[in-house]
């Protein structure tokens, strides 16, 4: 028996347009993160659509083989407030690790009060990738204050945060054996950036952050090093610095090794900070290597995940072959 399916499969991604998930609804995974296991994607991010009960937090969690269709698996987190944090307290920019060991899934995220003075992060686990995740515990990361987060796994699988650090600038640090914890401070890049995004390509580490102007745009800069302790190189623009990143900032740097090809998927968001709901996703693969990083013009593409190759679309029209 097949499924009934509401939503057309889609064969591209539209930068910066409503992005529909396999129920015809705008994906709601704000600031999030993917992992893949197996031959599956998972995205999580904040959940911020309109009417959500405002006493709890959300994150989201959705599913794809392709990277271009989503199917929605349901709020992985529907949290109460955990630390007596009060009214509009914060969870922000999840990340979720898999640790092979324990089998378990680690969720890291912003947690904060209304001030954002609180400066921690928040764990919660679960069995499963879809969830439910469990919380756990909050602190801050080797004692530092910790603001955005995002998430680094190196090729040879260790687990890192990227956190931001107000009086310093911004810290990587390794996770944990079991990833409850962080452990072991790899660098403190003395500049001062959020959004914190990290990939391995060609040799050299490539490290994206977004200046600290809230919810509005800035040109987001990338730096270089040999290794994750440094030293890196001084930050360069991502695209013209005009665009304020064609209006997005950054959220996380997803490599897609293929078998023709290795790209690099900036991941973005377009905030939209009184209707929050309605942010939208940038995503484009990025020109990358010899120690540049750029991000072409925004434009509608479409990427083969098992070759790795990735084109813009002429026509930009959407198929009309239903989900199984
Ligand atoms: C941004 C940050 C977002 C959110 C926002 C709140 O700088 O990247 O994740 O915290 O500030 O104003």
């Amino acid at each position: 028996m097949t499924t009934a399916t509401t939503f057309a499969q889609q064969n591209e991604i539209y930068p910066g347009e409503i992005w529909k998930d396999n129920n015809g609804n705008h994906i709601q995974a704000h600031g999030g993160g993917i992992i893949k296991i197996n031959e599956t994607y998972y995205w999580y991010g904040e959940e911020r659509s309109k009417g959500l009960d405002t006493n709890f937090r959300y994150v989201s969690c959705y599913s794809s083989k392709d990277l271009i269709n989503w199917k929605f698996l349901g709020d992985v987190v529907k949290m109460a407030d955990p630390e007596n944090l009060g009214y509009r307290w914060v969870l922000e920019r999840p990340k979720v690790f898999y640790n092979r060991k324990t089998k378990k899934y680690v969720m890291y995220f912003h947690l904060d009060d209304r001030s954002y003075k609180l400066a921690r992060v928040g764990i919660a686990v679960s069995d499963e990738p879809d969830g439910n995740f469990t919380y756990v515990k909050s602190f801050r990361p080797l004692g530092h204050e910790s603001r955005d987060i995002g998430q680094f796994i190196d090729d040879d699988g260790t687990a890192y945060l990227v956190f931001e650090d107000r009086p310093f600038g911004f810290r990587i640090a390794r996770l944990s054996d079991d990833y409850m914890n962080v452990e072991k401070e790899m660098c403190l890049v003395k500049a001062h950036m959020e959004g914190g995004a990290i990939v391995h390509y060609d040799g050299l580490y490539y490290s994206i952050g977004s200046s600290l102007t809230g919810w509005k745009p800035n040109p987001n800069k990338y730096a270089t090093a040999t290794s994750l302790e440094g030293p890196w190189s001084e930050f360069k623009d991502v695209a013209p610095p005009e665009t304020n990143t064609y209006g997005s900032q950054s959220t996380m740097l997803l490599k897609i090794a293929g078998t023709k090809k290795t790209t690099i998927i900036f991941m973005a968001d377009q905030w939209k900070p009184r209707s929050q709901w309605d942010s939208r996703y940038l995503w484009m693969p990025v020109e990358i290597g010899n120690g540049q990083l750029q991000i072409p013009q925004p434009k509608p593409w479409t990427i083969n995940i098992k070759t790795g190759q990735w084109s813009y679309i002429q026509d930009g029209k959407l198929t009309n072959k239903p989900i199984n």
